[in-house]
C-alpha cells in the first residue's frame, strides 16, 4: 500500500478517515508500542485492511520520528502521522514553536490546526488558524482544521454561526488545496464532554458540508470528520450522519483496540 499525497485532490480520495490525536500523552516508547499493535493487527487482517479508510495519528511532537518510522513496516504505509500544531513561519526566533519544515523532518504528513484546547488555552485564532493552513500547505502537508462551538454558543443558537466562521477562515486560507475539517464540538470533547448525538451532529455538518459546496468543494477535497468523546458503540451512529466523512478521536484511540475498532466500523 503506497502513501497517498496528502495535500494532493487524488482521483482515488479515501472515502471516509479515521484518526486520532494523543494530545498531551505516551511517551515514545508508548507510541511505538501502540503502532506496532496497528501493525500487528493491519498484518492479521491482510492486504486490503480497511479498504476506502484513511487511518492518521496526531502524537506529541516528541514521539512523531519514531512513531512514523514504527508505522513504516511494510504494508502500514499508508497510515498518515501528523503533529497537533505548527508555527506560520518556517524559522526564526519563536522560542518553544515548531515549523511546518521542522515537523515535515521529523516524519509529520498532516498537521492538525484550531483544535479548541487551543483555542481556550492559547489563544488561537482564526486568523493564525488561516496563516498556518497556508504554512502547512505550503510545504505540501496536509491541514486538518477542527471548527467547533461551545456550550454557551449552543445554547444561544449559534452552533452553526460559530462554525461556518472558523471553517471559512481556513477554507479560504486552503483555495483548491485540499482541507481536512472536523466538527469538533467543544460541549462534546474530554473527560467532562458527552458523545453528541447524530440529530445533534447532522445539521452542523449540513452546513459545513453546504459551506465546502459553495466554495467550490467537495468531500473529497474537504471531507468532514466528527470529533467529541467518539466510542465505539456510538461510532455507527455518526458515521451514517449524510456529509461525515469519518471520525477524529481522542481517548477511545489512545489503546491501538480502540482505533483498530473503530477502524473496523468505518471500513463496513
Ligand atoms: P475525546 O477527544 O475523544 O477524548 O473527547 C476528542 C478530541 O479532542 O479531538
Amino acid at each position: 500500500m503506497e502513501t497517498p499525497s496528502p495535500a494532493a485532490d487524488a482521483a482515488d480520495a479515501p472515502s471516509r478517515w479515521v484518526g486520532t490525536s494523543w494530545k498531551m500523552t505516551k511517551t515514545r516508547a508508548e507510541g511505538v508500542a501502540w503502532a506496532r499493535s496497528l501493525v500487528a493487527a493491519a498484518e492479521r487482517l491482510g492486504e486490503g485492511a480497511w479498504a476506502g479508510v484513511q487511518p492518521f495519528v496526531v502524537p506529541p511532537a516528541t514521539a512523531i520520528a519514531d512513531v512514523a518510522a514504527a508505522l513504516r513496516a511494510p504494508g502500514t504505509s499508508w497510515v498518515l502521522v501528523g503533529a497537533q500544531d505548527a508555527h506560520w513561519e518556517d524559522a526564526g526566533a519563536w522560542t518553544g514553536e515548531l515549523s511546518v519544515p521542522q515537523l515535515a523532518d521529523a516524519g509529520a504528513q498532516l498537521v492538525e490546526l484550531g483544535h479548541s484546547e487551543r483555542r481556550e488555552h492559547f489563544a488561537e485564532t482564526d486568523e493564525r488558524v488561516a496563516l498556518k493552513v497556508a504554512a502547512v500547505l505550503r510545504h505540501g502537508l496536509l491541514p486538518l482544521v477542527c471548527v467547533g462551538e461551545t456550550a454557551q454558543q449552543r445554547d444561544a443558537g449559534r452552533s452553526v454561526d460559530v462554525v461556518l466562521t472558523q471553517a471559512r477562515a481556513a477554507l479560504d486560507a486552503a483555495g483548491d488545496q485540499r482541507c481536512v475539517l472536523a466538527y469538533e464540538p467543544v460541549w462534546a470533547i474530554g473527560e467532562r464532554g458527552r458523545e453528541a448525538r447524530p440529530e445533534e451532529v447532522a445539521p452542523v455538518v449540513a452546513a459545513l458540508a453546504g459551506l465546502v459546496g459553495d466554495l467550490g468543494g467537495s468531500a473529497r477535497r474537504n471531507p468532514v470528520l466528527y470529533g467529541g468523546s467518539v466510542t465505539v458503540e456510538g461510532a455507527t451512529g455518526v458515521l451514517e450522519v449524510p456529509g461525515v466523512d469519518g471520525l477524529f478521536v481522542g481517548r477511545t484511540a489512545w489503546r491501538a483496540e480502540g482505533f483498530v475498532a473503530l477502524l473496523d466500523l468505518a471500513a463496513r
